[in-house]
């Protein structure tokens, strides 16, 4: 059964998306579809309808999600919808530098989607700019095994 991915970004600075633009192009082909969005002025009616997702998001300030992201992450909290039939994959961007936080926008959309009935394939990716690896490769690399396990349980549970 081909994917129909969104890939949700959020972003300060544009590596995220940058990030994202590469996925969508890896993943996009005959097999899949993929599209990457902004988090700009979307909120919780996102998921409405269920999907799969992939959340492509950094950090700033005190581990906070990046402002083009605050909208839709205060939408989750505050109408709480039903995400059971969403399927979702976290990549999440930081620095190690700031360990108390590190990766912290990534794992706060991780921790409300589960809290709210969705279903998280494979582990948060977590990329560490104070490493001297590129996100957009770590992400290219990582890309092909989350593509697998998503067929793995979309066929499943489609009872393919
Ligand atoms: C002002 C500022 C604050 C940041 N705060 C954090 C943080 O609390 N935790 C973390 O892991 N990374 C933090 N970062 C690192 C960014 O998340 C990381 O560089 C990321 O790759 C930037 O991606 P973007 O260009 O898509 O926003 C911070 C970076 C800046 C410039």
């Amino acid at each position: 059964m081909p994917l129909d991915i969104t890939i949700l970004v959020g972003t300060m600075t544009g590596t995220a998306q940058l990030v994202a633009q590469e996925l969508e192009l890896r993943i996009d082909d005959s097999d899949n579809r993929a599209q990457a969005r902004l988090m700009d002025n979307l909120d919780a009616g996102v998921f409405a309808g269920g999907g799969l997702f992939l959340i492509c998001t950094s950090t700033y300030g005190q581990g906070d999600v990046p402002d083009n992201a605050k909208q839709l992450y205060e939408s989750l909290h505050s109408a709480r919808p039903d995400l059971t039939r969403v399927r979702y994959g976290v990549i999440a961007l930081g620095d190690r530098t700031y360990a108390e936080t590190f990766c912290n926008g990534g794992r706060r959309f991780d921790r409300i989607l589960t809290e709210l009935g969705a279903t998280r394939i494979g582990e948060v990716l977590l990329h560490d700019a104070s490493a001297g690896t590129m996100p957009e490769e770590v992400a290219a690399e990582w890309i092909d095994g989350w593509v697998a396990l998503c067929h793995g349980r979309i066929d499943a549970s489609a009872g393919a």
